[in-house]
């Protein structure tokens, strides 16, 4: 039904750039949050190499707890301010992280993540989730998925406020 088709042959800065198209896309006249955040957390999966885990925290009553996801089973409530997801989620900052064993208070969901990225997604002047990217492989996140996540969760803030 919904037939995209990433090239994995594709410099990172131009798959990010489809992968935001293709976001706008799929979540184009659709207002539920949950169903966005499932569609996206599946294109995030299929446009994005290396990953054993990918999707959402959503903030609900100053924490997060989990959204829509691809990989295992994971934590569901996390703190502000704990680990790298409450990291993101407290300070509005993305976190990248190239080996999650030296980040202090990292919270182990899957034993297989070895490096993360979390990126912040606002809407409405405060932050309403974060999109969170594990990988099994150190360091396997640099600048441009950084800035590639970050694009995406400009395009989607609307998408998934609910
Ligand atoms: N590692 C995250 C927890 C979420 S899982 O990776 C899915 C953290 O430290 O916040």
């Amino acid at each position: 039904m919904f037939d995209f088709a990433p090239d994995a042959a594709l410099a990172k800065p131009e798959a990010y750039r489809q992968l935001s198209v293709a976001a706008a896309a799929l979540t184009e006249g659709e207002s539920d949050a949950v169903a966005n955040m499932a569609n996206l957390a599946a294109l995030i999966w299929q446009y994005v190499p290396g990953l054993n885990w990918a999707g959402f925290y959503r903030v609900v009553d100053g924490g997060l707890v989990l959204g829509p996801f691809v990989g295992k089973p994971a934590c569901i409530r996390i703190a502000f301010g704990s680990g790298v997801c409450g990291t993101a989620g407290a300070s509005g900052q993305t976190q990248l992280v190239a080996d999650v064993h030296a980040f202090q208070g990292h919270i182990a969901c899957d034993g297989d993540s070895a490096s993360e990225l979390v990126v912040p997604v606002h809407a409405g002047g405060r932050v309403i989730a974060v999109i969170d990217l594990d990988s099994p492989t150190i360091a396997r996140f640099d600048a441009e998925d950084a800035a590639g996540i970050e694009a995406l969760a400009v395009a989607i803030g609307a998408a998934i406020a609910g």
